[in-house]
């Protein structure tokens, strides 16, 4: 019925577009009329925009709130108010001043909305520059994760860290919370005295004696990007300009497993710039940090699940390092044009693993995303619009748009462009756009714009914009990569498959991605049996790498092998908040037909996951 209802509406609006519009050779022209305008931030920063905000807060681990000001100074630009976003956040009193005077005014907040929270409007008068709004938090903070010490990797001191992106940084800071608005910050924070706190800015090395922490981050940032941790923290440095944060029984590990860094960091250097934000470290946090790694610029933060003691997962740290140029330098305009952060980031990271481990190497990582995004369209529909590049998110959650479409069809794009033009000639169009947008935003269509002047026209280039970015699925003749190391894979799966007589002598040299390909290769109607002795054989499920025993537990549950290692998945679903794993893994279950364990294992895990695994997972165990 509603199928109909919505065919009927469908095939109106198309008549009534085309009767309105004869001339408009394609939709697009139409759709994106409203390209650059933020449908999730509440903010009017035409009216009045925040360029610098100055945080005061106190940390309080008993009540888990933190408490303080916010003081924005904003470039009026004749409006009468100014609009921040706040999410269950609890306001106490707002006070304006021209740099002289202060004076509280009367606030007024907005009914809440889904997804985006309320708007908090200020009335202001011509002169104003500064803002201050003095506020708590609440336990709907859902950036905020608050751990007991248990929940921590040394067991004995609590921890804090936060998660802005998408729009949760509103639930912590009332701020204009919009990709396309970039602030400079200050802060200081007040944590109890054995504890360290760090940000996404510049960064303390050791511990001081008063327990308060001043930060200062001078390049200007969208606020999804402002990122606070505090716990038993210790630094140790690998290069220059690079180093670790983590606790203290894991510091050493880390420093081992991300040992190549600074390297990873001149490698990028040559291929698209200098790095313009100074300092790059990386703070390994408690295992329910929800995703692998977050971008904060200056401080990724990045889940333990990477350290997997042979440095083999490590494209994760070229990732969010090249998120340094494509995010933090130059951003998406809005979270529909999520590719143009995560797709030029794929690409990117690629390319820094390439100049350190070589072509082969990375031809696996190629082959396994290409996996990943056939799955995603399967999953997604061939013709759905959540397939294309350019997303449609108004009125839905920001995270809706975290696909692999955004990562790997956005890198296969680019791909593609480069296949067209040839290396060299792709790099200096990067490295250009790098540089002509730092410290800027970007929309879809500006983007566009520029490879036309750019690319398209100059080189006489033939590349289907319209089909990699407004249509669903995959363009024909998209970009493929055959990996050698993958078919050798394939081959000694398939000999072995049929009488289980596994001779482990082949796989000898294989590295964790030849791995990967091989328990994704495996048929989904193997017997438990076979599954048994496969397990037996190669110790999947007591693997101490995340992505095998990940993708073996998936794998597994598929053929009905789970009741035998429901302690391993137990165990794994306790400890480990990243959702890329939860999510396929609850669904697995549910899939097979256990939603009944899955919720057994989900109440007991659930205290351990941050707000946005929760969120995911409520709504699949519902
Ligand atoms: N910026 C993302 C994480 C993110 C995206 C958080 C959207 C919230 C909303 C980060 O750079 C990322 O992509 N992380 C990936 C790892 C990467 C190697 C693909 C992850 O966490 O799995
Ligand atoms: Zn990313």
């Amino acid at each position: 019925m509603g199928k109909i209802i919505s065919l009927i509406l469908s095939c109106f609006i198309l008549f009534s577009c085309n009767q309105e519009k004869p001339k408009a050779k394609s939709m697009h022209t139409h759709d994106h009329k409203h390209h650059g305008i933020d449908h999730h931030s509440f903010s009017k920063p035409e009216e009045a925009v925040s360029k610098h905000l100055s945080l005061m807060l106190k940390a309080n681990f008993d009540t888990k709130k933190l408490s303080g000001s916010v003081t924005h100074t904003i470039k009026n630009q004749g409006a009468d108010h100014i609009i921040f976003d706040i999410k269950n956040l609890n306001i106490q009193a707002v006070k304006i001043s021209n740099g002289s005077t202060e004076k509280e005014v009367k606030h007024s907040i907005g009914t809440e909305e889904s997804h985006i929270g309320n708007s908090l409007s200020v009335p202001i008068d011509k002169d104003t520059k500064l803002v201050t709004i003095e506020y708590s938090t609440t336990d709907g903070a859902s950036a905020v994760d608050w751990l007991e010490p248990i929940q921590t990797t040394d067991k004995k001191k609590p921890f804090l860290f936060t998660q802005g992106q998408a729009i949760l940084t509103r639930t912590w800071i009332p701020c204009q919370d919009s990709p396309g608005i970039r602030v400079t910050y200050d802060a200081t924070i007040e944590v109890p005295k054995d504890l360290m706190a760090v940000m996404s800015a510049e960064n303390p090395q050791t511990r001081n004696e008063n327990g308060v922490y001043h930060f200062v981050m001078n390049q200007a940032i969208p606020p999804y990007l402002i990122a606070l941790a505090i716990g038993d923290l210790v630094f140790k440095p690998i290069g220059k300009r690079t180093g670790i944060y983590a606790e203290p029984s894991m510091v050493d590990k880390a420093v081992y497993e991300f040992a190549d860094m600074e390297k990873m960091l001149e490698a990028a250097e040559e291929l698209y710039g200098p790095y313009l934000w100074e300092q790059y470290d990386v703070i390994v946090l408690p295992a329910s940090f929800p995703f692998g790694g977050m971008e904060n610029p200056r401080l990724t933060f990045a889940t333990p699940t990477i350290l997997a003691g042979d440095r083999s997962l490590t494209a994760l740290i070229a990732h969010e390092l090249a998120h340094s140029w494509s995010g933090n330098l130059v951003t998406n305009a809005t979270w529909d044009d999520f590719w143009l952060n995560e797709g030029f980031t794929v690409y990117f990271e690629r390319r820094i693993m390439e100049a350190l481990y070589g072509e082969e190497y990375v031809k696996m990582l190629t082959q396994l995303g290409i996996q990943d995004l056939q799955n995603e369209i399967n999953d997604l529909g061939s013709n759905s619009a959540d397939t294309h590049l350019k997303l449609s998110l108004q009125n839905r959650d920001p995270d809706d748009g975290m696909t692999d479409i955004a990562y790997e069809k956005g890198c296969l794009f680019l791909m593609a462009m480069e296949e067209q033009i040839g290396r060299a000639k792709f790099d200096q169009f990067l490295k250009k756009y790098f540089s002509d947008h730092k410290f800027q935003t970007l929309t879809t269509e500006e983007f566009i714009s520029y490879v036309k002047k750019e690319l398209i026209e100059p080189e006489k280039m033939d590349i289907d914009l319209d089909a990699w970015i407004y249509s669903p699925g995959l363009p024909k003749n998209h970009p493929t990569v055959v990996s050698n190391k993958f078919d050798l894979v394939e081959s000694y799966l398939n000999k072995h498959l049929g009488n289980s007589d596994w001779n482990k002598e082949g796989t000898k040299d294989w590295s964790t991605h030849e791995w990967l390909h091989f328990i994704r290769a495996i048929p989904t109607d193997l017997s438990i049996d076979k599954a048994q002795k496969l397990d037996q054989v190669f110790g999947f499920s007591k693997s101490g790498n995340s992505e095998i025993i990940a993708a073996w537990l998936e794998t597994s549950i598929g053929n009905g092998y789970y009741k035998e290692i429901s302690q391993e998945l137990e165990g794994f679903l306790v400890s480990v908040g990243r959702r890329k794993f939860l999510t396929p893994l609850y669904k697995a279950l549910k899939t097979q037909g256990d939603l009944a364990l899955a919720k057994e294992i989900y109440e007991k895990a659930r205290p351990n996951y941050h707000a946005v695994s929760t969120q995911t997972m409520d709504a699949l165990l519902k």
